[in-house]
């Protein structure tokens, strides 16, 4: 078991095809008064079981205040880590663990921190969607839905530096106009969409909006009608007089889209290669088989060191703190 665990990430455990697996993770959830929180990228099954869907940002806040004794965290290695940071005396279970980032991958700590030597005077923000290593070297953690906000909030003059995302960053800089230094990091799902298709697509369909999230290019933020976080793309599109809408975001989000809009029409956008849209290949490393065997036999789980634990909270504290204040 242990040894799957090394070299697959996951419990390499045949699971017997007769069974219902929902009825199954339901009762292990009674059982063993487990949660299973899930990010909307997951795939629709793995949202359907889950007691809560959502973004980085109500995630986390879940995961701070949940009673239950183990959280399954349906979603990539950073977000587990932040629920075990959150929550450090919870048993924390990750389906996969090479469920990564490529983002996160993109600032290992080391090297962060002569970038952040280089610029002493400048406070440190970093997107949640980094390692605990690099929360460490943190003033504030953010996500997509409060990182204006909390970037606003600082005094004008302040010299920032961004990690790891420069394309959020880019963003931001240009909405506030701050001083800030980005990292040079991007999501590889984010970075491939196609501006010509899209561009072929909103011609196809002239009425459709096109919703972005922040971690996409300039030029395709330049042409979109909203741009927001995941909740916020859900949000904008539920509340929309609109009937289509081309979503430039990991394509999972577009089962809650459809699930609370069916009566409108939602087109995935697509990538710079042959697929008609765009999956994260490390959120969809997680399967209903890879979380049925992890809540029954409690493995993977995440394991931390606790001074990591100690230093990596504060950042991530003072974000949910703003976040409380700003109302989100
Ligand atoms: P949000 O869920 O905060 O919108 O972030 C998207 C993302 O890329 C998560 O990996
Ligand atoms: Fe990381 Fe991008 Fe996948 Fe989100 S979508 S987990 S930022 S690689």
């Amino acid at each position: 078991m242990g040894e799957d665990l090394q070299t697959k990430g996951f419990l390499d455990i045949p699971v017997d095809l007769s069974l219902d697996l929902f009825a199954e993770i339901n009762k292990l959830k009674k059982e063993k008064n487990a949660i299973i929180l899930a990010h909307y990228y997951q795939d629709a099954d793995i949202q359907d079981i889950a007691d809560y869907i959502g973004d980085s940002l109500g995630l986390s806040q879940e995961a701070a205040k949940t009673d239950a004794d183990i959280i399954v965290f349906a979603g990539v290695h950073f977000m587990a880590e932040t629920a075990k940071i959150l929550s450090p005396t919870k048993k924390v279970l990750l389906p996969d663990l090479k469920a990564g980032c490529s983002l996160a991958d993109s600032c290992p700590a080391d090297k962060f921190a002569e970038f952040k030597k280089q610029h002493p005077d400048h406070l440190v923000i970093s997107y949640i969607n980094c390692t605990a290593e690099l929360k460490t070297l943190t003033d504030i953690v953010c996500t997509s839905t409060n990182a204006l906000q909390i970037i606003e909030s600082l005094p004008k003059e302040q010299k920032i530096i961004f990690a790891p995302d420069k394309n959020l960053g880019a963003y931001i800089k240009k909405k506030t106009g701050r001083d800030m230094v980005l990292w040079d990091g991007a999501c590889m799902v984010h970075e491939i969409f196609s501006l010509e298709k899209i561009v072929k697509l909103k011609n196809q369909h002239p009425g459709a909006l096109l919703l972005a999230h922040p971690e996409c290019e300039a030029n395709l933020l330049d042409i979109a009608d909203y741009i927001g976080s995941t909740t916020g793309i859900l949000n904008y599109a539920t509340k929309s007089s609109a009937n289509e809408f081309i979503v430039a975001t990991e394509a999972g989000i577009i089962h809650q889209m459809q699930l609370k809009n069916p009566n409108k029409t939602f087109i995935p956008a697509p990538p710079n290669n042959s697929c008609a849209c765009n999956d994260c290949p490390h959120m969809k490393l997680n399967t209903l088989e890879k979380l049925y065997n992890c809540l029954k036999y409690e493995q993977p789980e995440i394991l931390m060191d606790k001074d990591l634990i100690e230093k990596a909270r504060k950042p991530i504290e003072k974000m949910l703190e703003l976040s409380a204040k700003f109302g989100l």
